[in-house]
């Protein structure tokens, strides 16, 4: 299905929205609950948005410029996402076991390790298969069209993952608006 068309300019203005998001959106969804603060925990959710949104975002828009470089560039933004995502699950893992709780207990934490677990599958098909000077089937448009929708559905699904975790931290309308809305509006033009 083809998404909506994009112009050059408007995919650099993407990649700075997803920059400002990233930084704005992430300390709010750090320092909740209100009055909470900056504390060991926040690390997890603001690496989670610096990952899954802010650097796989701008890595899913860079791609659709084409060509050569981009889709290098794509590579390795898309990758530092997934390591900076994987110290932030480290971070709640970590934040667990010193407050000695319990793992997985909620459905977003269900979802968000099924969706760091999937996550890895696109990026190791990306380096081993598509890339542009050592892909092995780099041409192979089947592998290119898996490769591209499966991405898009872990990403979507760690944006919607990122507002289960922030519910369970607020239910200001108001914050949770601040942080869903630009979603919802940067998902069809990122993800389609
Ligand atoms: C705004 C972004 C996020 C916020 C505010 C947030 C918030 C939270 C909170 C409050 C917890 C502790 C309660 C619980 O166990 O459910 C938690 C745990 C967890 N989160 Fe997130 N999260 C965010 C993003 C993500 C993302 C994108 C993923 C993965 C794709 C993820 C994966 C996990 C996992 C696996 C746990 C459970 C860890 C354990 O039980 O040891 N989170 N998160």
């Amino acid at each position: 299905m083809p998404g909506p068309t994009i112009s050059e300019e408007r995919k650099n203005t993407l990649v700075l929205v997803f920059s400002i998001f990233t930084f704005l959106a992430g300390y709010i969804a750090a320092t909740q609950p209100s009055g909470a603060g900056w504390r060991f925990f926040s690390w997890h959710p603001f690496l989670m948005v610096f990952g899954f949104i802010g650097m796989m975002g701008s890595a899913a828009i860079i791609k659709k410029k084409g060509g050569y470089s981009n889709t290098k560039t794509h590579g390795i933004l898309s990758s530092l996402g997934l390591v900076t995502a994987f110290v932030g699950l480290w971070v709640i893992y970590e934040n667990k076991e010193r407050m000695g709780k319990e793992h997985i207990t909620t459905t977003h934490a269900l979802c968000g390790i099924i969706t760091i677990s999937l996550a890895v599958m696109p990026a190791l098909a990306g380096a081993i298969f598509l890339h542009p000077d050592f892909g092995i089937d780099k041409t192979n448009q089947l592998y290119r069209k898996v490769h591209k929708w499966f991405a898009r559905i872990v990403i979507a699904s760690a944006w919607i993952t990122c507002v289960f975790g922030l519910m369970q931290l607020t239910s200001d309308m108001k914050i949770l608006s601040i942080f869903a809305v630009p979603l919802a509006i940067l998902a069809p033009l990122t993800l389609l």
